[in-house]
């Protein structure tokens, strides 16, 4: 199964994607994982990519772009994968649909997961990742067990730094205006489902379960 999840920041396109992973043993590839981690190593993409990600823009498309279609080759994506926060630009969709067509593949579902500034604002503020193994948490809705320490593994949680407010607030306007066009472009290539980012993360999930096997994708 080869899925895209579109939807703004804070919809809980990543938290689903760790137990979709898991469910249908394909590969979660974040753009924005694969970033802070180069960020974190302090490689040169990194360093290229942190300005922009600080002030909440996107990073350049050829920059991102170039990433997916290197990890697309590995052999863990052959049978499918989960694409979280890429495409993001029209550019992004277009030339991922050039690389699939080159190799004779393509994407079968984009799931688009709707949500609202108000909730994406809240969800954002409140979230907490593990510096150690990256699960995130959020203060009020999926809290630690010990506050500040992760269930999984005991590493320290820390807030993005691009989840301050006013950082959220300049990610959901770039969303806007340079993502939520490719809900139209999917929708015209009759690949899209929508769903509600607002359930709870175990209803979600068994709504998108539904839509796979009604879909009959595996
Ligand atoms: P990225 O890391 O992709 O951030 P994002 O798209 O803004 O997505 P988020 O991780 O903020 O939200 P999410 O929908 O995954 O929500 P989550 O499940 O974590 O990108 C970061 C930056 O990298 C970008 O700003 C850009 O600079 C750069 N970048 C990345 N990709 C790029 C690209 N393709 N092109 C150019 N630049 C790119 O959940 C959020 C919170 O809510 C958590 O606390 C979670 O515990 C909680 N939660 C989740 N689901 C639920 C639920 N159902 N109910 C209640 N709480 C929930």
């Amino acid at each position: 199964m080869k899925l895209v999840l579109l939807g703004p920041p804070g919809a809980g396109k990543g938290t689903q994607s760790i137990e979709l992973s898991r469910e249908y043993k394909i590969p979660h590839i974040s753009t924005g994982d694969i970033l802070r981690e180069s960020v974190k190593r302090g490689a040169p993409l990194g360093l290229k990519a942190k300005s922009y990600m600080d002030k909440g823009a996107l990073v350049p498309d050829e920059v991102v772009t170039g990433i997916v279609v290197e990890r697309l080759k590995e052999p863990d994506a052959k049978s499918g994968y989960i694409l979280d926060g890429f495409p993001r630009t029209l550019v992004q969709a277009e030339d991922l649909d050039e690389a699939l067509k080159k190799i004779g593949s393509g994407i079968d579902m984009v799931v688009y997961f709707e949500t609202s500034d108000k909730i994406a604002i809240e969800r954002l503020s409140g979230r907490r990742v593990c510096r150690s193994c990256g699960f995130n948490y959020h203060v009020k809705n999926i809290p630690p067990k010990k506050e500040g320490v992760c269930d999984k593994c005991n590493g320290a949680l820390f807030q993005r730094p691009d989840d301050k407010e006013e950082t959220v607030i300049k990610r959901l306007k770039v969303y806007e205006d340079q993502t939520k066009p490719l809900v139209d472009f999917y929708a015209k290539k009759g690949i899209l489902e929508k769903v509600s980012g607002d359930l709870g993360v175990e209803d979600l999930f068994k709504v998108l379960s539904k839509i796979f096997a009604d879909a009959k994708l595996r």
